[in-house]
């Protein structure tokens, strides 16, 4: 607009006949860029509307992959309901009915309901179509979640998740359902690289550290790994080296932590297996601000975290 302004102040000056071309040179020149303008903004939009299908597609198709975890997940309470119903009704079948015993079965039928109802409502959040919605989030409470998620699907692999959250600044401005996804990708991606992996050594660190300005979150596996060349290559759309693979996982989290001013990037474990590291910007704390001590972690360790960091305060293990 300033660049039309500016011509017609130009041409302005002009006299004669000229003057009456050069008037109409400026305004057909408005009109272009206005058109072009236009139409820019609209590839835009639908250039946007786009990468929010193709990121709620490859979440339809996570959220498949992890169905049968899913449904058992939902099985077991509604067993437990069932049991329980059965053992209320023989209890009133009794001739002198035990009645003080009822109100620990309801209350056990009402906790599985609960469960039940959380594990749909996940799942729900997840599919949801809802447009990108930024809030506070602390990226702990997430992974949490996340780690209860795969839990099913962990234990059916045989796999153990451990969640040490060292950062002492957790909270992001960020779009909740989209960095599960992020989260979610990342660890079946190592559940995935550990299918070849002894018993005894599949395990999946998830690991959060203070660093300048963002929190840091790592995932360490032993897996098989990437030759150092394709550390790349993994976030290219397409670059799969699965049978049922889309290789669209890393490339719609890398998008997706760039659309929140972070960054994600892997590396070789020097054990063998992969790391990869995720940056997002903290959000301030002010009433903790001065608590934190900047320094600490800013510095992430490439090595396994150490058998002692087991014992971290906020340690979560899924599994056995
Ligand atoms: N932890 C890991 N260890 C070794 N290789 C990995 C790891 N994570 C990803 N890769 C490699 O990067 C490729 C791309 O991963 P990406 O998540 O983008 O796609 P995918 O898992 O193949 O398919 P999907 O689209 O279903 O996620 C994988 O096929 C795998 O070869
Ligand atoms: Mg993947």
């Amino acid at each position: 607009m300033s660049m039309g302004s500016r011509e017609a102040g130009r041409f302005a000056r002009a006299t004669g006949p000229g003057r009456a071309v050069a008037a109409l040179v400026p305004a057909a020149l408005v009109a272009v860029l206005l058109l072009r303008w236009n139409a820019m903004r609209a590839a835009s939009r639908e250039e946007q509307r786009c990468r929010q299908a193709l990121v709620r597609a490859a979440r339809i198709v996570l959220v498949g992959e992890l169905s049968a975890s899913i449904a058992h997940e939902i099985h077991q309470p509604l067993s437990a309901i069932r049991s329980n119903a059965d053992a209320a009704r023989l209890l009133l079948g009794q001739p002198s009915v035990p009645t003080q015993e009822l109100p620990r079965i309801l209350d056990c039928i009402r906790c599985d309901t609960v469960r039940a109802q959380e594990v749909i409502h996940r799942l729900r959040k997840l599919l949801e179509r809802g447009t990108l919605v930024r809030r506070d989030l602390n990226l702990h409470a997430l992974l949490e979640e996340v780690i209860k998620m795969l839990g099913d699907e962990a234990q059916r692999r045989g796999v153990v998740l451990v969640l040490h959250s060292h950062a002492a600044r957790a909270m992001v401005l960020g779009d909740e359902v989209q960095l599960q996804q992020v989260m979610l990708n990342v660890i079946l991606n190592a559940m995935d690289a550990m299918r070849g992996t002894a018993a005894a050594a599949r395990t999946a660190f998830i690991e959060t550290r203070d660093g300048p300005g963002h929190i840091v979150v790592q995932v360490h596996d032993r897996g098989h790994g990437f030759s150092p060349d394709e550390a790349e290559a993994l976030f290219q759309a397409f670059f799969t080296t699965k049978d049922g693979g889309m290789g669209l996982g890393l490339s719609i989290s890398r998008s997706i932590l760039e659309a929140h001013g972070g960054t994600i990037h892997a590396a070789s474990r020097s054990g063998g297996g992969a790391v990869f590291t995720i940056r997002l910007p903290v959000r301030p704390e002010p009433a903790h601000a001065e608590a934190v001590d900047p320094v600490q972690g800013a510095g992430m360790s490439p090595a396994w975290p150490s058998e002692g960091a087991r014992t971290a305060a906020r340690s979560t293990e899924v599994t056995q």
